[in-house]
Parts: C-alpha cells; sequence; structure tokens
C-alpha cells in the first residue's frame, strides 16, 4: 500500500466494529477485570511485555491503553515494523531503548554514532542509567564494539549538521549487536530504518509525527519480541504516552507525508538561496554538496526539511538573524507546520561535550509549510539587519507581550 493511503487508514482496523469513525479516545486508568484468575492472567501478559489477552483486561492504563495501542499500530505499519512502543517523549522512548538493551541487559556498553541529538549525547555520556559509551564516527564502530556493547546508536540525518549516514554500513559494523536509529528527522516518508537492517527505529514524536507543535510522545518501532523487552521498562518507570496526546499523534499520522514533502519541497529552495548568500560559510542540507555514501534515493527517498548554516560572523552573527526573523519563531524543536530557527550550540545541544559540540555561528531552521518565497524574504532580510536594529526589535517586541 502507498504510504499516503496507509497513513490515513493504520491502526483504525478495528473502527467499524466499535461502530465509530473517528478515532476513540480511551481515558480510563483502570480497566474491569474478568474474575480474578483470568484478570490476573492479564496482568502477568502485560506486566511481561506481551499485549491483552483474548476475552482478558487492560487492568490498568500504565500497562496498556487501547488508544495508545492504536497509534502504536499505525507507526509501526508506517515504518514497516511488526510493532511499536509509545512513550511520553523521545526521552523516555531513548531512555527505555538504553534500559532494555544495555543497562538491564548484563551488556552495559553502548557505542555511539555522533553528531546526535544533544539530549541523547548528554544522556549517554552522563552513564546515568549505569551504562558507558563509547562514542565514534561511522566508520569506527567496528572498532569501538566489546563483548559487552548491548546497542548501537545512531541517527541520520544528524543533528544538527545534517550528515547522512549509511545503515547498513553501520548495521554490517554492529554484527550480532541491534542498532537502533534515531529517525526522527527523516521519518517514515523518507527513510524506514528496519529495511536497512536497523533493530529499532526511535521517533521524538513531538517533532513532525505530531506536526503541529502541541503535543510531546516518543515512539520505538520494532519486531514484537523486542517490543516485549521494551514494554515491561515503560510500565516500570511510567513513562507512558498519555491516551489525549495518542489520539492527537495518530491524527498527525494522517497528513504526515503532504506535510514532509511540502516542507521538503520549500526548504530545498531555502538551502540553494542561502548557498549563495555571502553571509554563509557553509550550508549543511542533504545531497546539497553531494552524497558519498549514496544515501540519497536509496536509504533515504528525499533531503527533507532541515536545514542548518553556519554564519560567516560566527556566533555574533546567529544572535543577530535569531532576534531579526519576524515569520520564523527563534525556539527549539522542529518538525511542525511552522518555521523554527535556533543556535544548536547555546540550546539543543549545549550539554554536548566541548569537542563535539556544534559551532556558535552554526543555525539550525526547520522549515514549515509557509511559502518559500516569504521565508527567504525573511531570512534575506534578517541576515543584513544590523544587530542594534534586531535587539531593539527583540526589546520592542518583548514590551509588546508584556502589555
Ligand atoms: C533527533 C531527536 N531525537 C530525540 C529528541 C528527544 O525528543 P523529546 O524532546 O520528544 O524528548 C529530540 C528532541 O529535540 C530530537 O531532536
Amino acid at each position: 500500500m502507498n504510504i499516503d493511503t496507509m497513513a490515513v487508514h493504520a491502526g483504525r482496523d478495528d473502527l467499524a466494529a466499535l461502530g465509530v469513525h473517528a478515532l476513540p479516545i480511551d481515558l480510563s486508568t483502570t480497566n474491569p477485570l474478568p474474575g480474578i484468575e483470568r484478570g490476573g492472567d492479564s496482568y502477568e501478559a502485560l506486566a511481561t511485555g506481551g499485549t491483552p489477552p483474548e476475552g482478558g483486561s487492560a487492568v490498568y492504563a500504565r500497562l496498556w491503553n487501547p488508544t495508545v495501542a492504536r497509534f502504536e499500530s499505525g507507526l509501526a505499519q508506517l515504518e514497516h515494523a511488526e510493532s511499536a512502543v509509545a512513550f511520553s517523549a523521545g526521552m523516555a522512548a531513548f531512555t527505555a531503548a538504553l534500559l532494555a538493551f544495555a543497562a538491564a541487559s548484563g551488556n552495559r556498553h553502548i557505542v555511539a554514532v555522533r553528531p546526535l541529538y544533544g539530549g541523547s549525547d548528554h544522556l549517554l555520556a552522563s552513564g546515568l542509567l549505569g551504562t558507558e559509551t563509547t562514542f565514534c564516527r561511522p566508520d569506527e564502530v567496528a572498532a569501538s564494539i566489546r563483548p559487552d556493547t548491548g546497542l548501537v546508536v545512531m541517527e541520520t540525518p544528524a543533528n544538527p549538521t545534517l550528515e547522512l549516514v549509511s545503515i547498513r554500513a553501520v548495521v554490517a559494523q554492529a554484527g550480532e549487536v541491534p542498532v537502533m536509529v534515531d529517525n526522527t528527522f527523516a521519518t517514515p516518508v523518507l527513510q524506514n530504518p528496519l529495511d536497512h537492517g536497523a533493530a529499532l527505529s526511535l521517533h521524538s514524536a513531538t517533532k513532525y509525527l505530531g506536526g503541529h507543535g502541541d503535543v510531546m510522545g516518543g515512539v520505538i518501532a520494532c519486531s514484537e519480541a523486542y517490543a516485549e523487552r521494551i514494554r515491561p521498562i515503560r510500565a516500570i518507570t511510567g513513562a507512558l504516552l498519555h491516551p489525549l496526546a495518542a489520539y492527537l499523534l495518530h491524527r498527525g499520522l494522517t497528513t504526515l507525508p503532504l506535510r514532509v514533502r511540502a516542507q521538503q519541497e520549500t526548504a530545498r529552495r531555502v538551502a540553494e538561496w542561502l548557498a549563495v548568500r555571502p553571509e554563509v560559510d557553509e550550508v549543511f542540507y542533504p545531497g546539497l554538496h553531494g552524497d558519498p555514501h549514496g544515501v540519497l534515493g536509496t536509504q533515504m527517498a528525499g533531503p527533507g526539511a532541515m536545514v542548518s548554516i553556519r554564519l560567516a560572523g560566527g556566533g555574533d552573527a546567529a544572535e543577530q538573524m535569531t532576534s531579526a526573523v519576524e515569520i520564523f519563531t527563534h525556539a527549539v524543536s522542529l518538525g511542525g507546520v511552522d518555521s523554527l530557527i535556533e543556535n544548536p550550540a547555546a540550546l539543543t545541544h549545549r550539554p554536548v561535550a566541548g569537542d563535539a559540540k556544534p559551532d556558535a555561528g552554526i543555525v539550525r531552521m526547520s522549515i514549515g509549510l509557509e511559502s518559500a518565497e516569504d521565508l527567504i524574504a525573511d531570512l534575506k532580510r534578517a541576515l543584513r539587519m544590523p544587530r542594534d536594529e534586531a535587539s531593539r526589535r527583540g526589546t520592542a517586541a518583548a514590551l509588546d507581550l508584556a502589555v
């Protein structure tokens, strides 16, 4: 089935039998039990990572919720996966994977391909979960694997330089060790990591899957066997996705292919325009300067809708540009219908260790659904605006807000 059709219908198989057309939201925190023995069997099945048995009960919302399960089933289909497990945030999903495959598995070592999202990098580097991480470049994975390596973590396109990493090349080096790909930037519209040998595909669902900047969530698509390892961690740690959030995320899936393609088309035009600007030293956009690993068109169907640049004027120029934009919002996050701009060194990648921290002059843009002409006009003005004028405007905007 074409992804456009799948996005509209996936995870809705039971609706007709329920006599409803829109996704129902089940807010029950607890559920009636079909007797002590069968209730106990349901609890046992769910607490050990399974699904509610036939004629059984969902027992308790920390173990199972049908609204969340429908979103999971929809996302799993889009990711060509057997199953998916959803969480309250992308970082909760990342934490659960580290616990399931490393900290709680006896194989406490993790190999992490840099660059990664700053929060992921920080969690790994901190050792907070009792794991030990070797950070490496994509071609150093084989050399970094140890007998006690439980998981390999990678991101493509990588954050914030949008470097493309070959999933197959990393999987080949990882051998028997499962590889988890952060697929947040690409979305299942452009990339299905499991088709290329990855074991787990992780999303900050807060981004493109939700798509409107009004819902937080995380999700991991994988085999049912792996889902059974991850679900008990979610249940024990309470990192579950709220059913209202699951409803919004599931609704978001219906327009995901349309949004991603439209945002990508605008991003391509913005990147091409930026590439010839004298204020810009370098544009980071997949494929703009070639594709050394042959990832575009094979692993990833298109370059996506994130664009980063390194400004010739460094951190000062980044400060000026981010305060001068009017259509873009200076804010972290990405993947929504409106365009955002941020400075990774100061924000998303602030906790990353010194040598791996992005350059202060890098600015990252998430391109939304506005017209390319309007976005380019906004950037053109912001790149040219003198610094004192930009900060005066910032103050004026703050005063407006105060009123
Ligand atoms: C690529 C990537 N992965 C994971 C995360 C973490 O997701 P969340 O903020 O939903 O916890 C983010 C958040 O910015 C991200 O950009």
